[in-house]
């Protein structure tokens, strides 16, 4: 009887079968998103393991979302005709961290127009200056903390970056503005893994952050001040769109901030190097050598084993199957990103810190994604990696090269719960000497 009914209606037989298929295969996982806060970083990790999968499908926040993980998770994420960014960020990450309507969001030819501006602000002469910025305050601030009974580097990190972004950017900041101005920018970055008071000091940090970069915009358009033309400032003031018309002021503020904002928030990469560096003295020895190979390897690896960025997410933009899963139009997609910097299938013992392991290897630009994976110049991937590379280098550079410290007693632990996450002392030093 069976039969016969599917030789009246092979294809829609045909369907169920693959549907019940389907069904089977692909992972659905019960949780509620309470889960999600409860295990952060490793809310995605944990299933992927469990169920033995590259994906699955889980209810979250109201609406079906399907999770995965690995490099070729990652192929799939950033195949841009597959997915798309618009309507991917919430409101509330939008209001914190991004910026409403920012590069984050956009798609296609718009998209990759304003990645070209971003891309011209990451040559290596601007990382170069950057590394040579960061390291003159660094040196600077040696007199500084002469005779303090303790410094917090984190706190300093935040201020020396900020400094030094503003600096290069060509944005006016006196000395009495860098620690509010650092912490503002920090906040937006603390936001976004939060609900309450955090979320909300994010969004305050952001709407004053907004307003004086605004004004530094309309100084440069009006010619009140004067900035160099290859600097990030008059890039962003004077851009044009594919229609031809400048950004408007907030936009402009908006994306000059998604540049200083993430210079900024190297300081949580520095105090994981801190931490690294403390936790694995036997690394010390090669870098005492100040080799840039060196310093980079061990700072990839930090940006590998540390938790920073957990997840990211794309909207469907089309009807696909992959990997037996059906990703309807809509669909929101969570790419994992600590999971997959710790995926047994991509690294040997992922839970070993080891530098060495960055030796040899073959570029590839799916499976070690800190910071996204793909062509920056084409996707959504960080255009800000070289930069972020070249500050960690020159910060680890001065803390194995240029000074001795002592690091007394204190809560060095991290929370992989938080979003984002931090050593909770900040990695407190102690009578701190020029070399
Ligand atoms: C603290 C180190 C940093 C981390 C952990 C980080 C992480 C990320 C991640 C995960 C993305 C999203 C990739 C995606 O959506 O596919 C991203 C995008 C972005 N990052 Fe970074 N980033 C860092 C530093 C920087 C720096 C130094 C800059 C600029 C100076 C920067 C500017 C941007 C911009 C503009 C985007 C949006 C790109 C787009 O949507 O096309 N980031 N970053």
């Amino acid at each position: 009887m069976f039969s016969n009914f599917s030789n009246i209606f092979p294809n829609q037989d045909r369907k169920d079968s693959i549907d019940m298929l389907m069904k089977e295969q692909v992972p659905h996982d019960k949780s509620h998103t309470l889960s999600l806060s409860q295990e952060g970083y490793l809310f995605i990790k944990n299933r992927i393991d469990q169920y033995h999968s590259n994906l699955f499908e889980v209810h979250l926040l109201g609406q079906k979302v399907i999770c995965m993980s690995g490099e070729e998770a990652s192929r799939v994420f950033y195949d841009s005709e597959r997915f798309q960014r618009n309507g991917a960020a919430p409101n509330r990450v939008q209001k914190t961290l991004f910026g409403v309507n920012a590069i984050q969001t956009m798609d296609g030819e718009a998209h990759i127009q304003r990645k070209h501006l971003f891309m011209s602000l990451m040559t290596p002469t601007h990382e170069k200056r950057l590394a040579e910025l960061t390291m003159e305050k660094w040196q600077a601030s040696i007199n500084e903390w002469k005779g303090a009974e303790k410094v917090v580097l984190f706190d300093e990190a935040k201020n020396i970056l900020c400094w030094t972004a503003c600096h290069w950017a060509g944005v006016p900041l006196s000395e009495s503005e860098i620690s509010h101005r650092a912490e503002d920018f920090s906040a937006m970055v603390d936001a976004f893994g939060a609900v309450g008071p955090r979320h909300w000091k994010g969004r305050i940090a952001r709407t004053r952050a907004e307003e004086w970069i605004r004004g530094v915009i309309e100084d440069v358009r009006s010619g009140k001040l004067n900035t160099e033309k290859d600097s990030a400032l008059y890039a962003m003031a004077f851009h044009r769109e594919l229609d031809g018309r400048q950004l408007d002021t907030q936009m402009a503020a908006v994306e000059l901030i998604n540049i200083l904002r993430p210079i900024v928030a190297i300081s949580t990469f520095i105090t994981f190097t801190a931490l690294a560096l403390h936790r694995h003295s036997e690394c010390k020895e090669k870098l005492l050598s100040g080799h840039s190979n060196d310093l980079e390897m061990f700072v990839e690896e930090v940006r590998r084993y540390y938790p920073f960025t957990p997840f990211l997410g794309a909207i469907v933009r089309k009807d696909f199957i992959w990997n037996q899963c059906e990703f309807k139009e809509g669909t929101l997609v969570l790419l994992d990103i600590y999971g997959t910097n710790h995926d047994s299938r991509i690294w040997e013992n992922p839970y070993e810190f080891r530098p060495e392991r960055f030796k040899e290897r073959n570029i590839n630009l799916f499976d070690f994604i800190p910071q996204g994976g793909g062509d920056p110049a084409k996707s959504h991937r960080c255009p800000g990696e070289g930069i972020t590379v070249e500050i960690m280098k020159t910060s680890l550079d001065f803390l194995v090269n240029k000074i001795e410290f002592e690091v007394p007693d204190q809560d060095l632990s991290y929370s992989l719960t938080r979003i984002p996450t931090l050593p909770k002392s900040g990695f407190v030093m102690s009578n701190i000497r020029r070399k």
